[in-house]
């Protein structure tokens, strides 16, 4: 289970933004896999989930995320699609998360699901930063793989550098008539009343420390002072996919966001015609790193704490629908439970 001493639970980082602006390449990046290459048209067509411990973060981040500075376990992150058709999709996403990046494209600016994803950060008030991607784009960037943003940034020709400029202050200028003020990161004090712009590149990871280092920040943060999660008490959590499981039948991938669950529970799960009561057959757990999308090969595990992405192997799971909650009653009253499951 993935929980610290100071009992901080794994913070939820959504990506969202437009179609193509890049969401699924930079956790590509983080994770150093390649999900993109198994998509269909490489569009992402469901919420996937990928939990990054915080020695890898700090591995990816280098000099700019010292873990001993964090209680954090980790973060996990969750992928949504940008497609237009896929808005329930990214509501539930946004509001399953703790912070969120916003991904724009630095030729496109900003696009229809990007104004859409802010609205649902919005209403969600979920922190966010934006991740400026695809600067190896700009013509005559110079390529410093991997490097933090204002290393290579001040390191090309003044040419280039403006021409990005241009492009990272008609973001500003965007997200200031969304009614968010925000400045290059590096340039902030706070990040409690501003939005930090990440200028990155998910294809030469320039950036991507930088992008991990003010998420970590931002958690952190955010976890402590708004957040007092019980990471112990009875689990919590959405469905994000239902699916035939070979050897399992019908299984819940899900997002536990809050308390454990255990191979031993009995769990109210949201279904068509009502709430479904049923006892876990098997808990499955993806390796680090792994997308739970992709992911074939599972852990079973006796217990597993919020915030993570699991698999649940459970009988009469025909009518449980995507988007519906989970709940462990444990010590809890039965019916009590089923009325909370009802009430979503
Ligand atoms: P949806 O899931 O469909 O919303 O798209 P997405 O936001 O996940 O975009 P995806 O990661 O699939 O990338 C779209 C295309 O942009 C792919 O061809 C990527 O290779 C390319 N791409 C993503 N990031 C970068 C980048 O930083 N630089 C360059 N040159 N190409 C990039
Ligand atoms: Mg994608």
């Amino acid at each position: 289970t993935i929980q610290t001493d100071a009992g901080l639970r794994t913070p939820i980082v959504a990506v969202l933004g437009h179609v193509d602006h890049g969401k699924t390449s930079l956790l590509d990046k983080v994770r150093g896999s390649a999900v993109i290459e198994g998509e269909a048209g490489a569009i992402t067509q469901h919420i996937g989930a990928t939990a990054v411990p915080l020695d890898v973060v700090s591995q990816v981040a280098g000099s700019l995320v010292d873990p001993e500075e964090f209680d954090l376990p980790g973060l996990l992150f969750i992928d949504t699609p940008g497609h237009h058709s896929f808005t329930t999709l990214r509501s539930r996403g946004g509001a399953l998360a703790d912070i969120a990046i916003l991904v724009v494209d630095v030729n496109d600016g900003f696009q229809p699901q990007t104004e859409e994803a802010i609205r649902i950060l919005q209403d969600s008030q979920t922190p966010f930063v934006v991740a400026a991607n695809k600067v190896d784009t700009v013509p005559g960037w110079q390529v410093d793989e991997d490097a933090p943003i204002k290393q290579t940034y001040e390191a090309q020709s003044d040419r280039v550098r403006q021409q990005l400029d241009e492009s990272l202050y008609s973001i500003i200028g965007e997200l200031s008539d969304a009614g968010f003020s925000s400045d290059l990161y590096w340039r902030l004090q706070n990040f409690q009343n501003n939005i930090g712009v990440i200028p990155v590149s998910a294809k030469t990871g320039e950036g991507i420390p930088d992008l991990l280092a003010v998420l970590m920040g931002l958690a952190q943060r955010y976890m402590k002072e708004e957040m007092e999660i019980d990471v112990t008490g009875p689990g919590a959590g959405t469905i994000l996919e239902v699916k035939e499981e070979q050897g399992f039948g019908k299984t819940l991938d899900v997002i536990l966001y809050d308390g454990t669950v255990r191979a031993s529970d009995t769990i109210v799960v949201g279904g068509q015609n009502g709430p479904i009561v049923t006892d876990v057959r098997a808990l499955l757990k993806p390796r680090p790193l792994a997308e739970i999308r992709t992911e074939k090969r599972f852990e079973k595990v006796d217990e597993l704490a919020a915030a993570a992405g699991m698999k649940i192997a459970a009988p009469d799971l025909e009518d449980a629908m995507a988007g519906a909650p989970v709940r462990v009653v444990r010590d809890r009253d039965l019916d009590d439970v089923v009325e909370e499951v009802q009430a979503e």
